[in-house]
């Protein structure tokens, strides 16, 4: 029994900063930090805030601008965060809403009702509450049956929850299930960081895998999936519900995503290579065999290098496609942004890979195959 792809959808929030408007904001909040501060300063108490530049943001990462859902939070120098109103609990919480836009085209591009759907995961890298669980709330908003529950492995949830529906399908216990990846990145994001205040962007994600015999139409049979994880301090963040334990919470940096980006590069690019080579051989799969690759979407430099790697030469035009130049990293939700864009146009038989990559380490590879 085959489990298969047969919907997507991305809820893209319709505010854009563009690069020259996120450094025309960070370089007010540093030099009024600069200004506040000017004492310390001058006595080498405190190091001065430099400029941040939208040529080393484009050169560095390939990102040219990021969705956001609050634009106007994240550019007041005196604010630098997302202002997200209030909701009451009869309210749906953000996360919910934007996943069940996404959800909402998925199925429709499957042609099944919510009623059909057995399981809701919501796979991502931030929950927006401890419990009750977003995805029993998306459960009741969209009117599903079975069972949902959250699962979070940082950039990779997406493709680790679709080994997880992937194996219940195949095991006989659900028939069909949507994973649902909303990304608030902009929540996690210490927008005041020049290092990485630029890396990040909001999106929702959706994907309907069914049993592949209840398919109505065109759609990617899962062919195999593998997940590995490995850990690593280099990409952290030590908020979670034991925070407020701690003292000076609010002072404390680490509250935030942090990465040490350079050793991510060295350390993961390996990792994933050597990871998408073994499932490619396990597979019988040679670099010919493959029409086309959805990775993870943070770095550009990144994703030419892995590519490059897999292919054994340099990867065709479409062949590689990447969305962070539009999107920047929508943490586990890039390689289904990329996957859902640009895919409808493979023909019976063709065979890409779905790739994710992030904190954990963890690395999560889905083989596909075009059935139509
Ligand atoms: N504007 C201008 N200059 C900047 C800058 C900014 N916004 N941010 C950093 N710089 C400077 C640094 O100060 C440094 O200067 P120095 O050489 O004088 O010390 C220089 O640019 C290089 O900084 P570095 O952090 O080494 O840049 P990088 O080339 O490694 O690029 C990333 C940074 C984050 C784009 C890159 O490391 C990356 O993408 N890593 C992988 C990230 C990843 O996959 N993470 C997973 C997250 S889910």
């Amino acid at each position: 029994m085959h489990a298969a792809i047969t919907g997507t959808g991305v809820f893209t929030p319709s505010e854009t900063i563009t690069n020259a408007e996120l450094v025309a904001s960070f370089n007010a909040y540093a030099d009024r930090w600069n200004a506040e501060n000017a004492a310390a300063i001058a006595a080498g108490t405190a190091e001065a805030k430099a400029h941040s530049s939208a040529e080393f943001i484009v050169a560095a990462s390939g990102i040219e601008q990021r969705h956001v859902i609050d634009k106007a939070g994240v550019l007041d120098p005196a604010r630098m965060f997302p202002s997200f109103a209030p909701r009451s609990d009869d309210e749906p919480s953000l996360m919910a809403e934007i996943g069940v836009k996404a959800a909402q085209q998925a199925l429709e591009m499957a042609g099944v009702s919510a009623s059909e759907v057995d399981a809701v995961l919501c796979a991502a890298s931030n929950m927006e509450r401890a419990y009750p669980a977003i995805a029993v709330e998306i459960q009741a908003l969209l009117g599903t049956g079975g069972f949902a529950f959250d699962m979070n492995v940082a950039c990779s949830s997406a493709t680790f929850g679709i080994q997880t529906a992937t194996d219940m399908i195949r095991a006989g216990s659900i028939r069909r299930a949507l994973v649902i990846n909303p990304e608030i990145c902009s929540g996690h994001l210490e927008w005041r960081d020049r290092d990485c205040h630029f890396i990040f962007g909001d999106v929702a994600t959706a994907t309907l895998l069914e049993r592949e015999d209840l398919a109505k139409g065109a759609h990617f049979r899962v062919r195999s999936t593998r997940l590995a994880t490995q850990f690593s301090n280099n990409i952290r963040n030590n908020n979670g519900f034991l925070r407020r334990s701690h003292d000076q919470m609010e002072d404390r940096r680490d509250m935030q995503f942090m990465q040490n980006g350079r050793k991510v590069f060295k350390e993961v690019l390996p990792l994933v290579s050597a990871h998408i080579a073994a499932h490619m051989a396990d597979e019988g799969l040679r670099a010919d065999d493959l029409s086309r690759l959805w990775l993870h979407q943070a770095n550009k430099a990144m994703n030419d290098y892995i590519g490059r790697k897999v292919l054994g030469r340099e990867p065709g035009p479409g062949e590689q496609p990447n969305i962070l130049q539009d999107y920047a990293n929508t943490s586990s939700a890039g390689s289904m942004i990329a996957f859902a864009q640009h895919s409808s146009d493979l023909g019976q038989g063709d065979i890409g890979l779905i790739c994710s990559f992030g904190a954990g380490y963890s690395v999560g590879s889905v083989i596909v195959e075009r059935r139509v």
